[in-house]
């Protein structure tokens, strides 16, 4: 019998990326307007959805709970319906869902369909600890009681939830979505302080009040929900992916390139964008999306700390760190919301760049990290050149990011561990086809 199977790219790099790729719905709303249908009592519509490893996940997750999940009419519509919503074996969620950290978000929607849920172990990127202690604390509140099983965690509810005053330590993405997905249908009113407000957030609050949901978002980062006592089905397009979008172009920066990037929106990439410029690339924004490139050779230093939405998001951390090799300057980058995503760039020095670490907090960012032994910290001194490598995908943005480092070395690159990438990124190898990278692909025993 076939053991596992890992596909494996053979880059051949110093070609620049030129012309044309589309991007489509933001893989980080798409799972969750998904969970959202559960909440209702009739059918909903996504649109623009991307062909991604998540979006099969949450699909066999919604179906062995009783959604239907169906493709629509147009392309790229997901058609879901909850009608038939229903108990799952522990099993056959387990099996489902070891590479995702979306099942967390059942829990509020399974809670008030069917009074219960249970939690798996969760899977998702490697980049840090990544606990659900915010998750939990805050499905307790709404009145959920949580037992801890060795297989994993049954949450349950005697009565429907009730709407609470929550308070989150930090502005966790994963839980303000949680909080959002289980107030809407508790009884009364949800106020959520400190609160995440990324656009896929925004999103997400766009979906669940087509359903029917009352939610208002204030500047301060303070969310209220006036719980309803039934939700509708939605029909949606999902915004587009804004990591995806930056990190063609920083492809295209990396290997001194031209991508246009149909669907990128300017209004969710303006701090990217920024810091793109001041990195050496340029942009030109029209009505169907950006065109990136590199603008000659002024020196590209920057000091960036990543943090949380409107900040400049750690999802795009490490592809703008593989242009940094590429630009001229000395930067300085603080990692403040993962404790650990720097690893990727130990294989980056393997194939010439000088990358430093540091545990010290390299900003002014109040940073939970400091003092407490995390390599969280970097300085990038550029342009090195980068040489092709045997390299081993190690989470999904780290992924990308390897492959640019491989389209933008000098000689041949191997990229084990490829099928990571298909997690979050729609066909990229036919993206990268468009834009004339050389590469060969080949599936081997892991
Ligand atoms: N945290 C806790 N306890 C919790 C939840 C979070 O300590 O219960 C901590 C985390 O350990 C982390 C910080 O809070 O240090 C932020 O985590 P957050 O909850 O915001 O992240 P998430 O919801 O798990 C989503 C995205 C990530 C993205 C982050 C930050 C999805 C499926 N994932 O994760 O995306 O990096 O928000 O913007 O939406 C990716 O797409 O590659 C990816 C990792």
């Amino acid at each position: 019998m076939l053991g596992p199977m890992t596909d494996v790219l053979t880059v051949h790099g110093g070609t620049p990326l030129m012309g044309r790729v589309a991007v489509r719905g933001a893989k980080n709303l798409v799972s969750k307007a998904m969970v959202a249908a559960v909440l209702g009592d009739g059918v909903s519509r996504l649109r623009d959805v991307p062909e991604i490893d998540d979006v099969r996940i949450v699909s066999g997750l919604l179906h062995l709970h009783g959604v239907d999940v169906v493709p629509g009419d147009a392309p790229g519509e997901l058609v879901l319906d909850p009608r038939n919503v229903d108990r799952a074996h522990v099993a056959d969620i387990d099996a489902h869902a070891g590479s995702s950290r979306i099942p967390i978000l059942f829990c509020g929607p399974l809670l008030h369909r069917i009074g219960e849920a249970f939690i798996p172990d969760l899977g998702g990127c490697r980049i840090g600890e990544r606990p659900i202690d915010f998750h939990l604390e805050m499905l307790r509140k709404f009145g959920a009681t949580v037992e801890k099983r060795p297989e994993g965690l049954r949450l349950h509810a005697s009565q429907r939830l009730r709407g609470t005053r929550l308070e989150l330590p930090y502005p966790s993405v994963g839980t303000t979505e949680q909080v959002l997905l289980t107030a809407v249908r508790a009884q009364g009113v949800t106020e959520l302080r400190n609160a995440a407000i990324e656009p896929e957030i925004l999103d997400l609050i766009a979906v669940l009040q087509k359903m029917g949901a009352i939610i208002s978002v204030d500047t301060d980062r303070v969310i209220r929900i006036e719980g309803v006592d039934r939700l509708g089905g939605y029909t949606h397009r999902a915004i587009p992916d804004r990591m995806e979008a930056a990190s063609w172009a920083c492809a295209a920066l990396a290997t001194r390139g031209e991508v246009y990037v149909e669907h990128a929106r300017q209004q969710d990439l303006m701090t990217f964008l920024n810091v793109f410029r001041k990195i050496g690339g340029a942009f030109e924004v029209d009505d169907s999306g950006i065109r990136f490139w590199r603008e000659g050779d002024a020196p590209g230093s920057v000091v960036l700390e990543t943090d949380v939405h409107p900040g400049f998001m750690t999802d795009w951390q490490q592809p703008v760190v593989v242009a940094l090799t590429q630009t001229s300057g000395l930067s300085i980058l603080h990692e403040t919301v993962y404790e650990n995503r720097l690893g990727f760039t130990h294989a980056l020095n393997e194939m010439g760049a000088t990358i430093q670490l540091y545990r010290e907090c390299l900003g002014g960012l109040p940073c939970r990290f400091g003092r407490r032994n995390f390599t969280h910290s970097a300085v990038i001194s550029g342009p090195t050149k980068l040489h092709g490598a045997d390299i081993t995908v190690p989470d999904l943005r780290g992924g990308f990011s390897y492959l640019i480092a491989a389209l933008a070395a000098e000689g041949t690159s191997r990229v084990h561990g490829v099928e990571l990438i298909y997690r979050g990124y729609e066909r990229f190898l036919s993206k990268l086809d468009a834009l004339g990278a050389s590469y060969e692909k080949e599936t081997t025993a892991a």
